[in-house]
């Protein structure tokens, strides 16, 4: 990195459907100055999430799109460079919204303190970050688990759906995984500790679901959509609850998926089994509890209750193309890419 200059990474031109390299553009500028009151941050890591896709679209969604030319939007993890602001010195680490980019300004009032050495400053991007915090609310508020009970939970090795299932197990449920491919069936069972483990990618997987579940589903904790859905929906027991957190296999669709209306079956399955299906927001919903949650999984992580798995992309040029493959399952763990080196 050329200390004196600012690489970022903008967004050239809206995708349609799944998003190309060429929707991006890394653009170097200017390092930016500091006013008095101040600080410039060092980005050290950036989260990559599935979210950014519904920001490169202009489609009405819970936030507004980035706009074309602009620097795409991010959660970083950041060193202190320069202050002119007495809370914030030299070094200082903060978790950051300041987007795909090496430099930005802050006036300190957007920055949470992560203090002066962080043992893992990137876990405040996901164990302890969005991820973390959307896992537990998602399945301890909305779905409220009870033991003996059948989880099921999609994109089981990554960063929400890890964390899902292993509360699951905490609180005493049966967790069903469900991951692409072998590698991550494997450590969803071997090391993450859940029950079974079931390839989305594989021809029989709506069979090999309901071989899983012979007590039906109490649980699906919503990540993906698509096709995983519809395996779940026949399954779904009386009283079941289903927080909706995310559709990513449904992020890059240009049209409905083809086939019946499925709407009435859908419908009428909540009706008869009276299920409960409710979406949320992380930090719309539940930013005041965030204190809450950060205690307890503190204290699950000191215990060794809790396993956590980063995948990192060396180089904040690496970024769109690890983004991309996010879409397609190819992170293995939470996406981070490691824009510097710390101070
Ligand atoms: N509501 C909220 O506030 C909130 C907050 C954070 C995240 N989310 C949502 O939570 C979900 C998981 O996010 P994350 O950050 O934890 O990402 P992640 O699981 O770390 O990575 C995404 C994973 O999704 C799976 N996937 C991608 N395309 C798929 C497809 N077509 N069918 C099935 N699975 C597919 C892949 O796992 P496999 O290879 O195992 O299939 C991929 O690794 C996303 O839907 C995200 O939008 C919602």
């Amino acid at each position: 990195m050329d200390n004196m200059k600012n690489r970022q990474v903008i967004l050239k031109t809206r995708p349609i459907g799944a998003p190309k390299l060429t929707d991006f553009n890394l653009q170097i500028t200017a390092k930016p100055s500091i006013a008095e009151g101040e600080v410039l941050l060092r980005s050290i890591y950036l989260s990559l999430d599935p979210y950014m896709r519904g920001r490169m679209s202009d489609a009405p969604s819970y936030a507004p799109p980035v706009a074309l030319e602009d620097v795409m939007v991010g959660a970083t993890v950041c060193q202190v460079e320069a202050s002119n602001n007495e809370k914030f010195k030299l070094g200082d680490w903060v978790l950051a919204y300041s987007g795909w980019q090496d430099f930005s300004v802050s006036n300190g009032e957007d920055l949470l303190p992560l203090g002066r050495s962080p043992k893992t400053p990137s876990h405040a991007l996901g164990i302890m970050g969005m991820p973390g915090f959307t896992a537990y609310m998602g399945l301890l508020d909305i779905a409220q688990p009870k033991s003996g009970e059948t989880l099921v939970v999609a994109a089981a090795t990554g960063a929400v759906g890890s964390v899902v299932g292993q509360i699951g197990k905490i609180k005493g449920c049966r967790v069903i995984a469900i991951a692409g491919g072998k590698e991550k069936c494997e450590y969803a069972k071997n090391v993450l500790g859940f029950d079974q483990c079931i390839d989305h990618k594989a021809d029989d997987f709506a069979q090999q679901l309901i071989d899983a579940c012979p007590d039906g589903i109490d649980i699906y904790y919503e990540n993906v959509g698509g096709n995983v859905f519809d395996a779940v929906l026949p399954l779904l027991n009386t009283g079941a609850r289903i927080p909706v957190c995310g559709l990513i296999s449904q992020y890059n669709a240009t049209q409905l998926p083809k086939g019946p209306d499925r709407l009435s079956l859908l419908m009428g399955t909540i009706l008869v089994k009276r299920i409960k299906m409710q979406g949320f927001i992380i930090f719309d919903d539940y930013a005041h509890r965030y204190d809450e949650f950060a205690e307890q999984m503190t204290h699950w992580l000191k215990a060794g209750k809790i396993h956590y798995r980063e995948h990192l992309v060396e180089g904040l040029e690496n970024a769109s193309d690890a983004f991309i493959g996010l879409l397609e399952g190819k992170n293995f763990g939470k996406l981070v890419i490691q824009v510097n080196n710390p101070l």
